[in-house]
């Protein structure tokens, strides 16, 4: 049985990772994760006892990494702070996560050789023009807009080098803008569909027209899991699953599926630098390793999601006035 250590398993992607190696491995999954206002342990309720654990602790604390990298055979690593509004608002946090916590992560997998999976994002690339034929590729050259892309992007160059000068068995893997059940009620798809449960307008930055490459968060771990059984050292690998859309189009869906006049949502202030479009090629990563996304039906997921949400409220409702009222505060 493969022992698996998962960084930001109580996250939104890490969650529905880590549920998807369960059902579809043998593996043992360690989580350690933090909980910040992000982490939810109860997206890992119903889990196994024989085949999973959970540690609440930091990424960037070398002892208590040290101690949990003696037991894997395998890190696959998401914790992160990952929110573009919240990385305008307060910096610093994303530094000590993204680009320390990391590094702590790398120290521990030189010292104890071990397999480490890093995730990142397509923001990595900055943005790219409505109506520019490329997509990103492996080979598109960093340019990150926010303080959340920097850090991130500083993170792969971490991972790059760590593989380069001291050895590190460790891959990269880029993916899109992810969907599904557990993401917080700060992101956009989520915030929309309890937005309308609660009454609320949906709000859309600017005039709408940016768009987005959508991928359901299962497609994801099926990538992820790919890379890390297939992968070849110092790679890195773009997930993407064709689904690019503006995001007037995905709340005025939104909408629809909820029963409601698609027109009934607000425009409110733009955010600070925010990238116009992301596209991703993923030919790599589908020839090279033979992966194909699932979820190809993105209104069949998209009405999935918001079935997930209004079974789920519990979950989610003791974040939803706080989240409301930071924004609110922007004027968004
Ligand atoms: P999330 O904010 O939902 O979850 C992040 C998790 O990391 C939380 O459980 C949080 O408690 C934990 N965490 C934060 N700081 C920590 C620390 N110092 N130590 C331990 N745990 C800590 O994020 P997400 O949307 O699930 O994203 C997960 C990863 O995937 C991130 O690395 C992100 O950059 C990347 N990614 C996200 C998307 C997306 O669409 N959401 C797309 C591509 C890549
Ligand atoms: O591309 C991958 C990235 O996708 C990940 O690296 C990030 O962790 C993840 O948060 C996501 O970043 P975005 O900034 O694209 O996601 P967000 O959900 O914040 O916003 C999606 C789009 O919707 C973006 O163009 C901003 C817009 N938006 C967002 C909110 C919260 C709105 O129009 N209204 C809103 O209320």
């Amino acid at each position: 049985m493969r022992k698996l250590l998962v960084t930001g398993g109580a996250g939104f992607i890490g969650s529905n990772f880590v549920h998807h190696v369960i059902e579809h491995t043998d593996d043992h999954v360690t989580v350690l994760d933090k909980l910040t206002y992000a982490g939810n342990r109860a997206s890992l309720d119903g889990l196994p006892g024989d085949r999973f654990a959970f540690v609440e602790g930091d990424i960037a604390d070398a002892i208590l990494v040290d101690s949990l990298f003696v037991e894997a055979d395998a890190v696959v690593h998401y914790a992160a702070e990952s929110h573009n509004d919240n990385s305008l608002n307060d910096p610093r946090p994303f530094l000590d996560t993204n680009i320390v916590g990391t590094y702590t992560l790398l120290e521990a997998a030189r010292k104890h050789g071990t397999r480490l999976h890093h995730i990142s994002t397509d923001e990595v690339y900055g943005d790219l023009e409505l109506d520019d034929p490329e997509r990103f590729t492996e080979n598109t050259p960093y340019n990150p807009s926010s303080p959340y892309s920097s850090t991130k992007a500083g993170s792969d160059l971490l991972v790059r080098a760590w593989v380069r000068s001291f050895g590190v068995q460790a891959t990269i893997s880029n993916c899109s803008n992810n969907y599904g059940p557990y993401q917080h009620v700060e992101k956009f798809i989520p915030r929309q569909i309890t937005n309308v449960i609660r009454g609320i307008r949906p709000r859309l930055y600017g005039k709408g027209e940016n768009v987005r490459d959508w991928i359901h968060a299962e497609d994801h771990s099926s990538a992820v899991l790919t890379i890390l059984d297939k992968g070849v050292i110092g790679e890195t690998y773009l997930i993407g699953a064709d689904g690019e859309k503006n995001n007037k189009s995905v709340v005025e869906l939104i909408l629809e599926l909820m029963g409601q006049d698609a027109e009934a949502y607000d425009h409110v202030t733009d955010r600070a630098g925010h990238d116009l479009r992301y596209a991703i090629d993923s030919t790599k990563l589908r020839t090279e390793l033979g992966w194909e996304p699932q979820y190809r039906d993105f209104d069949a997921g998209l009405a999935a999601t918001i079935d997930w949400y209004r079974a789920n409220e519990l979950w989610w409702s003791a974040d939803k006035d706080g989240v409301e009222a930071f924004y609110a505060s922007k004027g968004q």
